[in-house]
């Protein structure tokens, strides 16, 4: 069986969270996924400053399942965490280990303001060398591995002898894969969406770090849109690629990669094997209060290109959007999907 880290489901905030996870599961059986970011700070804040005794016992643990709970069925999962601070990420590195996560990964990629702020992200890449003393702290923290998600480069530091000065460093630090965006970022002057589209995508690049590197493991990230692009990049010799907006907006045109990239030949998911594999997840999640619009928000891309699908959406979005609404909404979306044999 093929690594995980084949094929993979980018981080990314408010998009992969816990019900879309157990979405892209449905769709894919080998997948690794990533979580959102977490940052360390926020979970050393709810350890060491949290509120005290038996009852602060208690909502500390609701503040961390906030933030890190998952189903097991997510698993082969990534917990991406940001930060700066080598003790800091040590100590969630540990969390994440304790908590049953597969691998623990570093945001050296995002360049929002306010990551900016807390010196971690994009900006990291000028300083390798922190960047390799938080990732031996924390592989030293579990026996998961670490790996590293970053850019090609930031603002005028965009060479490639700069990008091997970089992954060098960090790879002698313990990094044991790299999930390389295959495009700068500017710092100051464009914002995070504008950073995901502005910089020239530079494949090229990724698979010169991969020749001149052959050793380390590396994954490619951005831009990819269809399974047929990510075999040609794997054909080339890449290890692995990681789908970010391509599987968040078309979740069902990845449907084939259990078959063509891990030799899995179970069923192709349809939109109602998603929507009906995901109510079990969604039971549990209404019986511990949770409310159902939390999961039918992600569900709306995966019925698309076939007559019929805005009224199937704007069904569901009136049915789980409703007052009291349940597992129930699902069902229904579930049955009409069937009943079209979607
Ligand atoms: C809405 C959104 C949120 C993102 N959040 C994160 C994040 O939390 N951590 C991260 O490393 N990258 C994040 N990214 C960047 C993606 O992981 C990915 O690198 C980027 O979208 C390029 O890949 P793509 O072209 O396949 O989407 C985010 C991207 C989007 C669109």
């Amino acid at each position: 069986m093929e690594h995980a880290y084949r094929f993979s489901v980018a981080p990314m905030l408010d998009c992969t969270d816990r019900h879309f996870r157990v979405l892209m599961r449905q769709v894919s059986r080998h997948a690794l996924l990533y979580t959102e970011m977490v940052v360390a700070r926020a979970l050393h804040h709810i350890l060491r400053e949290g509120p005290t005794g038996v009852a602060g016992a208690a909502e500390r643990e609701q503040r961390l399942e906030r933030l890190l709970g998952f189903d097991p069925e997510e698993r082969p999962l990534a917990l991406q965490l940001g930060g700066d601070d080598p003790a800091m990420l040590a100590e969630a590195a540990r969390l994440g280990a304790e908590r049953g996560y597969d691998e623990i990964n570093l945001n050296v990629g995002c360049p929002s303001e306010k990551v900016q702020q807390g010196r971690f992200g994009a900006c990291l890449m000028a300083d390798p060398e922190r960047v390799a003393r938080c990732v031996a702290a924390m592989a030293a923290a579990s026996d998961l591995p670490v790996t590293v998600k970053h850019r090609i480069g930031i603002d005028e530091r965009d060479s490639f002898e700069e990008l091997l000065t970089f992954v060098d460093a960090v790879a002698a630090g313990g990094a044991r894969r790299f999930a390389v965006h295959a495009r700068k970022a500017w710092l100051e002057g464009l914002d995070p969406k504008q950073n995901r589209t502005i910089p020239p995508l530079r494949w090229d690049l990724v698979q010169r770090l991969k020749q001149e590197r052959p050793a380390l493991t590396i994954e490619l990230n951005g831009g990819l849109l269809d399974p047929d692009q990510c075999r040609q990049q794997l054909a080339a010799g890449l290890d692995g690629v990681m789908v970010g907006r391509a599987a968040y907006e078309h979740p069902l045109r990845w449907n084939g990669i259990d078959a063509d990239l891990f030799g899995d030949g179970h069923p192709p998911a349809r939109a109602s094997t998603v929507v009906r594999g995901l109510l079990p997840h969604t039971d549990r999640w209404c019986a511990g209060g949770g409310r159902v619009w939390a999961i039918a928000r992600h569900l709306v891309h995966v019925v698309e290109g076939v007559s019929g699908a805005r009224h199937w959406r704007a069904s569901l979005t009136r049915a789980a959007g409703a007052r009291g609404a349940g597992v129930e909404a699902l069902e229904e979306a579930a049955r009409q999907l069937e009943e079209r044999g979607l």
